[in-house]
């Protein structure tokens, strides 16, 4: 008999973790093709300029003092339709904004807090649901982010000195339950109210190293947001139940395994912040774009609005300058994987889906010739994307009958022909990329 009940419970434990596994990967499925979104940190924080959420952590302004930012946002010149067109036109597939960050405001009418834009600042409107629409009726996917802690809940302890903020938050119905357990129902709301209301294709949750995911609750969580909408995804902050992995500011130099997203400021802050200046130039951000797509991620490019809801020039001109880039040479970024492993290109490289098209990424002018190695098939023609050069090529060295390919030599473009930032030269293959990946051997049987 315990045979028998073992036996079912692998048979049906196995099925369930595999319809689990199959589930993840079709949510996942437009993430993967997305290549770049945009992240939207819009908040108090932009009124003063500084560090989002974070200058309270520091103790570097009083609660009161952070709070009261709140009567200069004023979301006047929000226009959300033209945030969204402008997205769209720069190919982003998906953009995520934040709903709560760790200070606790509510860009939506949460019926949860009092400390919510309708009710504390002069925008006195729901700023979310105009930007969940506009994203919508241009085709993108909405993300939202939102902080799990939340350092503005009496019932959430902090590191700095707060003053009792219980008059912000609708009296307790709930009483023999103490003070964590009032926060995780009262956290949990919220995403209630967001999913009611909004009904997002991902959630983008942060801060979850404050608390274990015993404490946060992340897997029963998970669960809800899954009933809620089946397709939604989640990021990797929510210990460990995320679907993506999130790394942050710094490219990772090893390929991360798995489906995964990254994130970077356009300046060195996530808000709007005037006296940061420290833009990265156009060219950081377009190679950038390009390794994190060459190895299988996307990018999450942020911009911090400001407080009358127009982006900046500088971030303006940076998504223009990368959507610029990106409809040059769509065919290398859409509709392609991660390129190839260590050792055949120098450089970052895209594959077609079809893999019969292998695309390289010069982020230098090239010198005598570009080399290409390990590549077992044959090549039918070789240009470079955006003004159709075609470009000369000779296999070199190698010994084809032991399979042993050689390197290809490919003759350099004109001048005229490089792209001011990186130029993509398409190698378009007779049929589906074979790899060498061998040491090397003796030939033991020559020509
Ligand atoms: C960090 C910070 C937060 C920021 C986020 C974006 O985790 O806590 O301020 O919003 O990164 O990735």
């Amino acid at each position: 008999m315990r045979g028998l009940l073992l036996l079912l419970y692998m048979f049906y434990g196995i099925s369930w973790a595999q319809s689990d596994v199959t589930d993840q990967q079709e949510r996942l499925e437009w993430f993967k093709d997305a290549k770049l979104g945009v992240f939207i940190h819009w908040g108090y924080y932009g009124v003063n300029g500084i560090t989002e959420s974070w200058s309270l952590y520091h103790k570097r302004i009083p609660y009161g003092e952070y709070m009261d930012q709140g009567e200069k946002f004023t979301a006047s010149k929000y226009d959300p339709e033209e945030w969204a067109g402008l997205f769209k036109e720069i190919g982003a597939q998906y953009a995520v904004l934040t709903t709560k960050h760790h200070d606790g405001v509510a860009l939506w009418d949460t019926k949860l807090s009092h400390l919510n834009v309708v009710q504390k600042t002069p925008a006195k409107r729901d700023l979310v649901g105009p930007y969940v629409e506009a994203l919508r009726k241009e085709g993108l996917k909405v993300g939202l982010y939102f902080s799990l802690c939340d350092w503005s809940h009496p019932d959430y302890e902090v590191v700095f000195p707060r003053p009792d903020t219980t008059k912000d938050y609708p009296p307790k119905k709930q009483k023999n339950s103490d003070s964590w357990e009032r926060f995780v129902r009262f956290y949990r709301g919220q995403l209630r109210e967001l999913s009611a209301l909004y009904n997002p294709d991902l959630y983008w949750f942060d801060g979850d190293w404050e608390k274990s995911a015993d404490q946060w609750g992340s897997m029963a969580l998970k669960d809800s947001l899954l009933k809620w909408n089946p397709r939604v995804l989640v990021n990797s902050r929510l210990n460990d139940y995320g679907d993506y992995k999130t790394p942050e500011q710094g490219v990772p130099v090893v390929r991360p395994e798995g489906p995964w997203e990254f994130c970077m400021t356009m300046n060195d802050n996530w808000g709007y912040f005037p006296s940061d200046t420290n833009y990265k130039p156009f060219s950081q951000i377009i190679r950038t774009f390009v390794e994190v797509i060459a190895s299988g991620g996307n990018l999450l490019l942020n911009i911090g609005p400001k407080p009358d809801g127009t982006i900046a020039k500088e971030q303006r001109e940076r998504l223009k300058v990368l959507g610029g880039w990106i409809q040059k040479h769509k065919t290398a970024v859409f509709n392609t994987e991660a390129g190839l492993p260590y050792g055949h290109f120098y450089g970052p490289s895209l594959i077609s889906k079809d893999r019969k098209k292998l695309y390289l990424c010069l982020f230098n002018n090239p010198k005598n010739y570009i080399q290409l190695k390990g590549i077992q098939n044959k090549v039918a023609s070789i240009k470079i994307l955006g003004n159709g050069e075609t470009l000369t090529f000779e296999r070199n060295g190698g010994a084809e009958w032991n399979n042993i390919p050689g390197i290809l030599r490919i003759g350099i473009p004109k001048k005229e022909n490089l792209d001011q930032y990186v130029t993509v030269v398409e190698v378009s293959l007779e049929d589906e990329l074979l790899l060498y990946r061998g040491h090397g051997n003796a030939v033991e049987l020559n020509k």
